[in-house]
């Protein structure tokens, strides 16, 4: 933890939420935690100072930071991250890979959500649409979210959760992506709480 403490004493973990696009998973999860009494969004960092996610965090009115290629993949900006007192590190969207450094200086501490079940349809390339038209293409009868640990490979740290959804044969990748929305939306944010407050992951 980052030694922050809230009114009553109690440690306050800090989230720095990491975004390439839309944002529409930042937005749930800014709504989640908002006012909430032990995990505060503190911070929005994106790679694309054009990424609608940026809208939401000025709406939101939280800090932001534009990370650099060179740089990220120097020191993965852990001084800033450490002198922003941020204690995990939420990808949500987030499409370049986690240097080591940043690995090394939050052990555990970034998770990731995936639009597939994994390990299947993941790896370098594997985001969003891409995604979809590929498990569409295989004739997977499901499909799901994925919930992880961060490692140095793309898509492959611990699973923390799963959830699944039926593909049907009239499904598109744009239908299939609002079904996978969905569950994101309700299931990043609950599993994120469960994870740092040590509750039970949500049951699918
Ligand atoms: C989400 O569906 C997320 O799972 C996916 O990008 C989307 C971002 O949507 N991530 C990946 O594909 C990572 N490999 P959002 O910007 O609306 O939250």
């Amino acid at each position: 933890m980052s030694n922050s403490h809230n009114n009553n004493d109690q440690p306050v973990a800090r989230l720095a939420i990491f975004a390439s696009g839309a944002g529409s998973n930042t937005q749930k999860i800014i709504d989640h935690f908002r006012g909430d009494n032990i995990i505060h969004t503190a911070l929005i960092v994106s790679n694309k100072p054009k990424a609608g996610v940026l809208d939401i965090a000025q709406r939101e009115n939280i800090p932001v930071l534009i990370i650099e290629k060179e740089r990220f993949f120097a020191d993965g900006y852990v001084p800033v991250l450490k002198e922003k007192k941020i204690d995990w590190i939420i990808l949500a969207g987030f499409l370049w890979k986690i240097p080591v450094p940043l690995i090394e200086a939050f052990p555990e501490h970034i998770i990731n959500i995936h639009p597939a079940l994994l390990p299947n349809y993941g790896g370098k390339g594997m985001y969003g649409h891409f995604v979809h038209e590929a498990v569409i293409a295989a004739g997977e009868k499901e499909s799901g979210i994925t919930i992880h640990y961060v490692d140095e490979h793309f898509d492959h740290g611990k699973t923390i959760f799963q959830a699944k959804c039926p593909v049907e044969a009239t499904d598109t990748p744009d239908t299939l992506a609002r079904k996978i929305h969905e569950l994101e939306h309700y299931y990043y944010p609950t599993t994120i709480r469960a994870l740092i407050a040590k509750n039970e992951i949500p049951v699918p």
